[in-house]
């Protein structure tokens, strides 16, 4: 039988690119974001592939979260994949100087969010016991950067969430992996700085990770036999070495 996957943050970047990847491989979709014009596009393209249904919420909202996710028509309840991909850098500033809203939104988007939509997911599939939750970390998550500081807090807490839940979820037979990127060129550097032109700067000369890497590497996760659990990966484009070593030659 054919799966179904819950992928948040689709309208863009890695979610975007993931959804056109798991519908080429008939995996039937669940598309989350608040853009509700490119859901939209996106349910339309999909469509001749897959079955796909879309759920607009922000998921910083706790109630409109579970609500949106308990409104699923029946045949898309069922849940087998959670791909926790919503998330963005807000600012970049010493800590000293740093944006109260920025921290808020970090820690409420990337953090609570990721907790609420899986506190709606997981009781399916521990009723199932079986699934498949697959958090977006980052090389943030592992190594803290100048001026990352709370972004790189809240990817250390995915990381920690993602071990509590694979813990907690074991013996239900559910896998859990994170799937952390270094950079990647999408639209994430238009949030971070606010549309300003130091977004542009940021995939300059080198060449990013781009989101169909990213895509990829997540449908081999969720595409390997039943007894493989991909639990932890780091990827990096050529040029990257680290979060502060790009080696810049184009
Ligand atoms: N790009 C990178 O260099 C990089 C590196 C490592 C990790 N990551 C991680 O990869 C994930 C995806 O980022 P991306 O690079 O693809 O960035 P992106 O192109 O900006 O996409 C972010 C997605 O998150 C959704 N989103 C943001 N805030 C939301 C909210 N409050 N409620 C619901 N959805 C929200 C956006 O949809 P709406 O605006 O429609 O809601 C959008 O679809 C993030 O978790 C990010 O931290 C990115």
């Amino acid at each position: 039988m054919k799966k179904t996957a819950l992928i948040t943050g689709a309208t863009s970047g890695i979610g975007k690119a993931t959804a056109e990847e798991f519908a080429k491989h008939g995996i039937h979709l669940v598309l989350c974001g608040r853009r509700q014009e490119r859901l939209d596009a996106l349910r339309k393209e999909l469509s001749k592939q897959v079955n796909v249904y879309t759920l607009k919420f922000d998921v910083r909202d706790r109630s409109k979260t579970l609500e949106a996710i308990e409104t699923l028509p029946t045949e898309f309840k069922q849940i087998d994949i959670l791909i926790n991909n919503a998330g963005n850098a807000h600012g970049l500033d010493p800590v000293q100087n740093g944006n109260l809203d920025d921290w808020d939104a970090m820690m409420d988007i990337n953090v609570k969010g990721l907790l609420y939509v899986s506190k709606a997911i997981i009781p399916g599939m521990t009723e199932r016991e079986s699934g498949h939750i697959i958090n977006i970390g980052s090389s943030a998550g592992k190594e803290v950067y100048p001026k990352g500081n709370v972004y790189c807090a809240s990817k250390h807490a995915v990381l920690a969430i993602t071990e509590g839940m694979r813990i907690d979820l074991n013996p239900f037979g559910i896998k859990v992996s994170a799937i952390n990127p270094g950079l990647v060129e999408t639209e994430f550097s238009q949030v971070r700085f606010k549309g300003s032109a130091s977004a542009n700067n940021v995939y300059k000369g080198y060449k990013a990770l781009q989101a169909q890497d990213v895509a990829e590497v997540i449908y081999f996760a969720v595409s390997r036999p039943a007894h493989v659990n991909l639990a932890d990966v780091l990827m990096f484009c050529t040029a990257q070495a680290s979060s502060t070593i790009v080696n810049k030659t184009i």
